[in-house]
């Protein structure tokens, strides 16, 4: 389905990501994981061709995709939608527009300088935004909406678009563990629910453990580790981050985890 092959991005010298090969056989929910720098955003980026290979292939359904241009390139931007980290949404627009901005790809220059969106197109909108638990949110400003709900619109502008891939890079890295977890189970039940392939790159083991089906380790640029959650001991997550001794799975865990233990803690009776 996806094959990604020998995939190379040099800044100067400065080799990103070094002879990157994945294999994607059937829509699956992969983590990408690696330390700050080990090429994690610059391989997405390449994927949906924000940012140009220097060498290598990426093919999707038997489709080249590092050569397409103009028409056919935009095309795959909108099957492969991406989400940031920093939600990317526009703050004073309220959040049904920002939803619809998804689907600008399909729309003629006339309709979109009116802010003319088709009737189909608003309440379409208002089901993602339903399925996604915000609906009540509609008519607000985006920045009056916790980061949480924030990336939520986020995910709703993607699916706007009916991508086939949805790319997020570090979609949790600036939300508090609840809405992180939200946000998280979210991506889960999309990648389930519409078979939508989702890449996600996580800044910590836990989560590409507890939500992903397979897990992708990057270091330096290079894919040392690609295998299941269960594939992932310690010493491999050891090799990932660096084999340094103060490597602890706790240090490269987000709270979510720790929220759990709290609840457990909490469910045992004093
Ligand atoms: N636009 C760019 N220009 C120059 N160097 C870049 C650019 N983007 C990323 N890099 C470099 O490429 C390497 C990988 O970066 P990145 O893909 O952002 O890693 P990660 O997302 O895993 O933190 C880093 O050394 C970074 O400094
Ligand atoms: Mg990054």
């Amino acid at each position: 389905m996806l094959r990604i092959a020998q995939l190379t991005k040099k800044f100067g010298r400065n080799t990103a990501v070094d002879a990157a090969s994945i294999q994607v056989e059937k829509p699956a929910m992969i983590g990408i994981i690696g330390r700050s720098g080990a090429g994690k955003s610059t391989l997405l980026r390449m994927l949906n061709r924000l940012e140009d290979a220097t060498s290598g292939s990426i093919t999707f359904e038997d489709r080249e995709i590092t050569g397409l241009g103009g028409a056919e390139k935009r095309a795959w931007q909108a099957d492969c939608a991406m989400i940031f980290q920093q939600f990317n949404l526009v703050p004073r627009m309220d959040v049904v527009s920002n939803v619809l901005h998804g689907t600008l790809n399909r729309r003629s220059t006339v309709s979109t300088l009116f802010n003319l969106y088709p009737n189909e197109d608003i309440h379409r909108a208002i089901d993602i935004l339903d399925r996604l638990g915000i609906a009540e949110h509609a008519p607000k400003r985006a920045e009056a909406l916790s980061g949480g709900q924030q990336q939520r619109v986020a995910i709703a502008r993607a699916l706007m678009q009916d991508p086939k891939i949805i790319l997020a890079d570090e979609p949790i890295a600036s939300l508090d563990p609840m809405n992180a977890q939200v946000v998280m189970e979210a991506l889960r039940r999309i990648h389930e629910e519409d078979g939508r392939m989702v890449i996600a790159n996580l800044h910590t083991l836990d989560t590409a453990r507890r939500y992903c089906d397979r897990v992708i380790g990057m270091r330096a640029g290079r894919i040392v580790f690609d295998g299941t959650p269960e594939q992932l001991t310690t010493d491999m997550a050891r090799e990932i981050y660096g084999a340094d001794a103060s490597f602890s799975e706790e240090a490269t865990s987000t709270e979510i985890g720790a929220l759990d233990r709290s609840a457990k803690a909490a469910a045992v009776p004093a």
